[in-house]
């Protein structure tokens, strides 16, 4: 599928995870994707081989979010796609008796107020184009509670989740998609090694997926290029999760 041909996307934390995903599906779409990342080395390879440009960004700093979407312009003349991915999960970020303002805070940056800094230094270039769609990694925890709590990281999705919400409302009308991608638990390197030594941790979240089974980043990667896509032309401000049934769950199979 060419669905994506021309079309300029802005990968965040394209460097690893759903965010390098993304980038191979994007550009195996047709896309020319610009792979932004804090991590030099990372994003430097994503782009490489994906044959898009590097654009070292942190997203919690305005210059560098605005920076970000104009080289994405001068190099390719539009910008039609942001995927604003980029997040963190620290483990310092635990129950709310114990997680400290310092946590709380750096999550909120990094998981919250980049996706406001985006969103905001995206939409003009989309505005002029009178098209775009905008992708806002948020999570299920944006809609389900847990009892192994990361207490910032969830009040984050949940914020981006009301914030694109409302963004694809209030743009709808000018050819602006806004979409908050809700994913469930992804099988990475970390949660792999994490389980390895944990059986019983593993076990604990498995049993709530209908499917039985970790969602893979390129499942996830495969809901963004749909949204990205005029394949979705009818989907704004959505909370759209791709979840393996979790957040529809009452009793799951055997
Ligand atoms: N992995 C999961 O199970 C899962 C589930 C639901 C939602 N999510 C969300 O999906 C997104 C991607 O998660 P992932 O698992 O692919 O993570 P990952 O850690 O594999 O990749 C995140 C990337 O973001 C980059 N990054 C971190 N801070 C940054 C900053 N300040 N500026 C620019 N780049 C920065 C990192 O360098 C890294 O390359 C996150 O928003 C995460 O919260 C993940």
């Amino acid at each position: 599928m060419q669905r994506l041909q021309d079309r300029v996307a802005v990968i965040t934390g394209a460097g690893s995870g759903i965010g390098l995903a993304t980038a191979r599906r994007f550009a195996e779409e047709g896309a020319r994707v610009v792979c932004a990342d804090v991590d030099e080395e990372a994003g430097v390879k994503a782009a490489n081989e994906v044959g898009g440009l590097f654009v070292k960004a942190d997203v919690t700093d305005e210059d560098d979010v605005a920076r970000m979407f104009r080289t994405a312009f001068d190099t390719y003349g539009s910008v039609d796609i942001a995927f604003n991915n980029a997040g963190i999960s620290p483990p310092d970020d635990d129950s709310i008796l114990e997680t400290g303002i310092d946590a709380w805070r750096r999550v909120q940056e990094v998981n919250l107020t980049s996706v406001y800094l985006c969103c905001k230094h995206a939409i003009p270039y989309m505005q002029r184009q009178g098209k775009g769609s905008i992708i806002n990694t948020a999570s299920f925890v944006a809609v389900m509670g847990s009892a192994t709590s990361q207490i910032s990281y969830t009040a984050s999705k949940g914020g981006v989740l009301a914030m694109s919400r409302e963004l694809g409302v209030q743009f709808a009308r000018e050819g602006i998609r806004v979409n908050a991608l809700c994913p469930g638990p992804v099988n990475t390197p970390l949660l792999q090694e994490l389980f390895a030594k944990d059986p019983e941790r593993a076990q604990r979240r498995l049993v709530h997926i209908p499917v039985g089974r970790f969602a893979e980043a390129s499942e996830i990667a495969a809901a963004v290029a749909f949204l990205a896509s005029d394949d979705a032309s009818f989907i704004t401000g959505s909370e759209f999760l791709v979840d393996g049934g979790i957040s529809g769950a009452y009793v799951t199979p055997l």
